[in-house]
């Protein structure tokens, strides 16, 4: 209790630092960072004075099976925000699992301790050893700190150097996301419960409250066809169901925490939402999108957010038209387009192997300069150079990390003075 005190308090004194800025009629304001709350006006992102912006940024994960930010066993938290506010970065996507809340429930309201989480994902002696490194490395922890406590101190120092929090639920049973037959595929999936789903998404809106750089939340990560589970595929994996689902953790979130942004993830792993974008019926019912149908007061909240990994793409051109088409027209609308829903589009994942070449390849090079030129926001995956553990292997190297495996220094230092600080700059300007 003491400690998460005396975190909010540091944390509300940096964001209270006032930046002059001047309002639609004129009046000099004295608008704190964020200047939220954030609404969507058309395809733009609008902060609480008119000014529009967008995300660029990264993926931290937060939803594996420790269930507890990555990389604190290597290096402290200011370190690590540090890293990614020198390149520019003003966004964090921080991926959390709906099996926390389900254990806090289960726990009668109360978090459960890093040492017992550590314990409970690494075996007793790994537990331990990586317990006991993070202390070393975030001495503000102890063993009796909770997983949440160890949230809100990752979201206070990213307000603190003024990088907004972008909430993901990534799955529903805390492990490494994601395949069509891990239980976390669809509504009603061995893990993934619709009620626990919108419990989760309340609590964490709910909690987040006290962050005060939370601005958005993305309600699902990848949606995606339960193949292992012909019937329950069969029954509800489709558009209408989608739509149903979208509007109640919208609603959940909206509760709880009115003032955030609200994304929506498309299908087949949240590589497309054309039928929204266009206003196709959404099957196998005729009805199609509309924002009249998410409670009034949110329609305003909505943004829209896609992933992309087709790496072996041969040339920008198609990887483009094939993004337009799966819902980054949504920013361009316009006669003749096809576009009935403008939104704000982002682009919350896209990667690729860190090393000295890749990122010069079509896929990494048309997206530096494509998602900039449509000033589309993003975050790229992955922040990570190492996991606690990955699929079963602990300390798993993350080829795909901006990070090396301990945390220190860029992988591909080469990508990032080449093309990643550019990409930002070009996206925020
Ligand atoms: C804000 O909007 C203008 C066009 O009105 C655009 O040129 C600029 O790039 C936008 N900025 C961001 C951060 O999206
Ligand atoms: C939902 O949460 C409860 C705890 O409140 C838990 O016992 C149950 O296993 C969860 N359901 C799923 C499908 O994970």
């Amino acid at each position: 209790m003491k400690f998460s005190f005396a975190l909010l308090g540091l944390a509300s004194v940096a964001a209270a630092v006032p930046s002059p800025q001047l309002t639609n009629d004129g009046v000099s304001a004295r608008a704190a960072w964020p200047n939220g709350p954030f609404v969507t006006s058309g395809r733009w992102i609008l902060d609480a004075s008119g000014k529009n912006l967008t995300y660029a940024g990264t993926n931290w994960p937060g939803h594996a099976d420790v269930m507890i930010p990555e990389g604190l066993q290597y290096q402290s938290i200011e370190t690590i925000v540090q890293k990614i506010k020198s390149l520019g970065m003003n966004a964090v996507r921080l991926t959390f699992a709906i099996q926390m809340v389900d254990e806090i429930y289960a726990n009668g309201g109360k978090d459960i301790t890093i040492q017992k989480a550590f314990v409970q994902a690494l075996g007793q002696a790994n537990g331990m050893k990586v317990l006991n490194q993070v202390l070393a490395k975030n001495p503000r922890f102890s063993a009796s700190t909770t997983r949440l406590q160890v949230f809100d101190a990752v979201a206070d120092e990213l307000a603190k150097q003024q990088i907004y929090v972008h909430l993901d639920n990534h799955i529903s049973k805390g492990m490494w996301c994601c395949s069509s037959t891990d239980g976390n595929s669809w509504w009603g999936d061995t893990y993934f419960s619709a009620a626990n789903w919108t419990r989760g998404l309340s609590y964490m809106a709910d909690h987040g409250r006290s962050w005060p750089g939370l601005t958005s939340i993305g309600l699902r990560n990848e949606p995606r066809d339960p193949t292992n589970n012909p019937s329950l595929s069969r029954a509800s994996y489709n558009w209408e169901a989608w739509h149903g689902y979208m509007r109640q953790g919208a609603a959940a979130v909206h509760a709880a925490h009115p003032d955030l942004l609200i994304f929506l993830s498309g299908l087949s792993f949240d590589t497309y939402l054309t039928p929204v974008v266009r206003g196709q019926a959404l099957t196998p019912g005729a009805g199609t999108f509309s924002r009249d149908e998410f409670a009034p007061g949110y329609a305003g909240k909505l943004v829209l957010e896609l992933h992309n990994y087709e790496n072996s793409i041969g040339s920008c051109g198609s990887l483009q038209g094939n993004l337009l088409r799966n819902g980054f027209e949504a920013l361009q609308g316009g006669t003749g387009s096809g576009v009935v829903n403008v939104f704000p589009v982002m682009m919350t994942e896209f990667g690729f192997q860190m090393d000295a070449s890749t990122w010069k390849g079509v896929y990494a090079s048309c997206l530096a300069s494509f998602l900039p030129s449509l000033k589309a926001g993003w975050t790229i995956w992955v922040l990570a150079g190492s996991y606690y553990i990955r699929s079963g292997t602990q300390d798993y190297d993350e080829s795909w990390g901006l990070l090396n495996h301990d945390w220190s220094a860029w992988r591909s230092p080469s990508y990032v003075e080449g093309a990643l600080k550019a990409m930002v700059r070009n996206t925020l300007s």
